[in-house]
């Protein structure tokens, strides 16, 4: 059970093997992910919505995310863990985005940090890599900037759309990214960057070519309710199993069925 390493990432790429990752935010959920052999751990801002009770991640802290990637990070043993840095603590500047990226090695025993962004962010990425702080950049949709990006749109359509993708992908591993997430890009782009990078590139909806595959946990174990996106494939179905249960429990107390002798102590 040796820890993943960023290095491990690059020679996965090289040697055709798939890396996969999904979020946590817990510790029982990452206790269970560890142990089964998933490489990577994200605690997502994705939390602000799984966690949280938000519509978004804009409204996610450094300091709401402190404790959960502590969870994480205390209850892995082989998952490289990856620390996402919320909206806010970054843009302003490369020595902001250093900071943060500190409090979070600091502080919860992570051992890198996601930021969102390309070309923009790239001056971020390497003084943060400048100072040993492994970094996974992020581009193509990136949640935290929705609002000027107008919704939940694939990004890298179109041939502008795809050497915008490209740019902001080799800029982020120019920086020095160990590696790159692309979320909600056509598999087609994606494939280029994926051909064009020496680093692995992670897909969340970005097609079967990329190095890796990436899920938020809830998607994945259908525990979120509602609509999700096409790319999301349901592994379990957590919410029916969890509504079941409560139903079975609620008739058991009313009816006297639980508790039984077996529950009782003497
Ligand atoms: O917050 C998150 O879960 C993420 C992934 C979807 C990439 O950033
Ligand atoms: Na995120």
């Amino acid at each position: 059970r040796k820890r993943v390493r960023t290095r491990h990432f690059r020679q996965a790429k090289a040697d055709g093997v798939k890396i996969t990752g999904l979020t946590s935010y817990d510790t029982l959920t990452a206790q269970i992910f560890d142990r089964a052999g998933i490489d990577f751990l994200l605690v997502g801002d994705s939390a602000g919505n799984t966690v949280l009770g938000y519509d978004t991640t804009l409204p996610v802290t450094v300091d709401e995310l402190i404790p959960l990637t502590r969870a994480v990070a205390r209850s892995c043993q082989r998952a490289l863990v990856v620390a996402d840095m919320p909206f806010g603590s970054y843009e302003v500047d490369a020595a902001e985005a250093l900071h943060t990226a500190i409090r979070f090695m600091k502080e919860t025993g992570a051992h890198a940090v996601k930021l969102e962004g390309g070309e923009r962010s790239a001056d971020k990425i390497r003084r943060i890599v400048d100072a040993g702080i492994p970094v996974m950049g992020h581009v193509g949709f990136t949640p935290q900037s929705e609002h000027g990006l107008g919704g939940h749109v694939i990004q890298g359509r179109g041939d502008d759309g795809a050497d915008q993708l490209l740019r902001d992908a080799l800029a982020v591993e120019a920086a020095g990214a160990f590696a790159v997430v692309l979320e909600m890009v056509p598999s087609d782009a994606a494939a280029k960057v994926t051909a064009a990078l020496e680093i692995p590139t992670l897909s969340v909806g970005a097609g079967p070519h990329c190095d890796g595959q990436l899920l938020v946990w809830t998607d994945w174990a259908g525990l979120t309710t509602g609509r999700t996106p096409r790319f999301v494939k349901q592994y379990a179905h957590l919410a029916q199993t969890l509504t079941e249960a409560v139903v079975a429990f609620r008739a058991d107390v009313e009816s006297g069925a639980y508790p039984s002798a077996e529950h009782e102590y003497e």
